[in-house]
């Protein structure tokens, strides 16, 4: 129990066929809201820190935050992970830090760069403890207008991921099937490469793959900012029922910013418009934090099928 590595957590979430969900966190209400949900539901958690959040809160203060998390919840299990990590510096510095897991992403390289990169990271975090997650392939959203073909490209090819898993000895593998990061996934039917998940999941049998911008774009949520002031018309995310369907085939981490920031900034919104003469932060950070709490307790409940796995 407290800060532990994703090792145990994906063996058993591959062998139930559930994932693990990796919440990304920028400050206290955040961690607050996203752990809090965790402990309800008894889930375990993956609690990831971008470049962004570590230059926007200061990586002491979100490492120390988390801590805090551990100290007031009771028996939960926490997995501190680097979201995208660009380089070795990065990696190492989050490796000395205190985080059990770091991403590598040397998805924009070429294959044998990628390779060299994720070992060199590999090689550091295993002799400390730490695991390491890499990607393959670029996330892209499946569009209307550019054809399949230009897509598949940059799909994560079923043989490199077999190759590229045995030479670098990564933890686990981001793979790249139609999904992308942000509110706009989709601008025709969500559509996903199953057959692509299907075979490499048989080529790695047993092996956790993990599913980057896997944000739904609740149509409430977006409906409520937009009637609150926002100009987000035509964002669409995952179906959740894709997710689900995910879980099946080794997909044993999924990865969720884009569904809280839309709940966070959605309450504010509503906050600020039904209530002009409040200034005092904690009236809005409040129920963001409530709201952030009931979008990750969905997620565990209905869509990674992670709860009481704890
Ligand atoms: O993958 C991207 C995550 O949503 C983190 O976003 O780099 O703006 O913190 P960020
Ligand atoms: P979303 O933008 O779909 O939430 O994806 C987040 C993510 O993949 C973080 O690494
Ligand atoms: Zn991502």
């Amino acid at each position: 129990m407290g800060l532990v590595t994703s090792t145990e957590m994906f063996k058993k979430a591959y062998e139930g066929q559930y994932a693990v969900g990796a919440f990304n966190v920028n400050n206290m209400e955040i961690i607050q809201g996203i752990v809090e949900a965790a402990q309800e539901e008894r889930a375990p958690l993956i609690l990831q820190v971008s470049a962004g959040a570590r230059k926007y809160a200061n990586p002491t203060y979100l490492v120390k935050l988390v801590e805090a998390a551990l100290e007031t919840t009771d028996g939960l299990e926490i997995c501190l992970h680097l979201d995208h990590g660009a380089d070795f510096e990065i990696c190492k510095d989050c490796i000395d830090g205190g985080f059990t897991s770091v991403m590598i992403d040397g998805s924009s390289h070429p294959f044998e760069e990628n390779i060299a990169l994720t070992k060199k990271v590999v090689d550091y975090a295993h002799d400390r403890g730490v695991v390491v997650e890499a990607e393959l392939g670029q996330l892209a959203g499946i569009e209307d207008d550019v054809n399949v073909g230009d897509h598949e490209a940059t799909f994560t090819d079923p043989d490199e991921a077999v190759e590229f898993v045995e030479r670098t000895g990564v933890d686990s593998l981001a793979i790249t099937i139609g999904t992308s990061h942000g509110a706009f996934k989709f601008s025709g039917e969500p559509k996903l490469d199953f057959p692509r998940l299907k075979r490499i999941s048989e080529l790695l049998p047993g092996y956790p793959l993990v599913l980057h911008g896997a944000s739904s774009v609740p149509k409430e949520f977006v409906d409520l900012n937009n009637k609150y002031g926002a100009k987000i018309p035509g964002a669409r995310g995952v179906p959740e029922e894709m997710l689900r369907e995910a879980t099946k085939y080794g997909v044993c981490k999924i990865n969720i910013d884009t569904d809280l920031r839309l709940a966070m900034t959605a309450t504010i919104r509503k906050v600020f418009a039904e209530q002009p003469e409040l200034f005092d932060p904690r009236g809005y950070l409040g129920p963001a934090r409530e709201a952030i709490k009931q979008m990750v307790a969905h997620k565990m409940k209905n869509v990674l099928g992670v709860s009481g796995k704890l």
